[in-house]
């Protein structure tokens, strides 16, 4: 009976271990050819990005404050408190570029409580405005940079709850004071470089 099992498991170990094999070997063929269009790599980046911030916010932040373990403040290091949501995306978004990968986001918005989180240049502007007026779009195109081209996207950034609300319009910086519940207060902006253009060969 064992010895029966153990045939059997062999058997089928050996299906599964050689057909897994096989599905790695076609993957590696067909490598080169796989490609995912930007606007989709944007859309995996940005799924992780806003799932983070959320179940930061909701699972550490919110959480640990209703218990009363500890606060998220702005001057969090000095007053041994917990990060913003938004200066967790912020940091997140430098840790990535330290690390030498050529992936950039941030958070932004057209009433930046700090200037360096307004728009840098007209696209992002642009694309700020649209996301403002209407959330579900995502605002994205390719910029040149000398020979360099890179494929940048920007979502909505929602008040999901009156604590943002409340925040940025008591913030002394706060360029708008008067946000409400639902509003587009910002938006997060993600690029990364394209492969340069082949030449077409005559
Ligand atoms: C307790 C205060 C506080 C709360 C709550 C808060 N924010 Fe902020 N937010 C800030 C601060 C401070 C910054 C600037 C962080 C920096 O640049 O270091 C910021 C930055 C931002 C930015 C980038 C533009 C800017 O204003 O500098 C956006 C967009 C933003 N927050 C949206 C939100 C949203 C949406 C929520 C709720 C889900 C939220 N914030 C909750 C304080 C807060």
């Amino acid at each position: 009976m064992n010895s029966k099992c153990g045939v059997v498991g062999f058997i089928v170990s050996a299906v599964f271990v050689f057909g897994a094999m096989g599905v790695a070997f076609a993957a590696e063929e067909e490598e080169l050819e796989v490609s995912f269009s930007p606007e989709v790599v944007a859309n995996y980046i940005h799924a992780v990005i806003a799932a983070d911030r959320a179940l930061y916010t909701t699972h550490v932040v919110d959480r640990l404050q209703e218990d009363r373990v500890v606060i998220a403040v702005e001057a969090w290091k000095q007053r041994k408190a917990l990060p913003l949501p938004a200066q967790m995306l912020l940091m997140a978004g430098k840790t990535v570029e330290m690390s030498g990968s050529a992936l950039r986001f941030r958070l932004a918005s057209l009433w930046p409580i700090y200037e360096e989180n307004g728009p840098s240049n007209i696209f992002e502007e642009a694309g700020l405005k649209v996301v403002a007026e209407d959330p579900d779009e995502v605002y994205s195109g390719i910029i040149t940079r000398g020979d360099k081209r890179f494929f940048k996207a920007i979502y909505a950034d929602r008040a999901v709850s009156k604590a943002c609300v409340n925040c940025h319009n008591g913030h002394i910086l706060s360029s708008k004071q008067d946000f409400k519940l639902g509003d587009v207060m910002g938006g997060i902006i993600i690029s990364f470089p394209l492969p340069i253009e082949k030449a077409e060969t005559p």
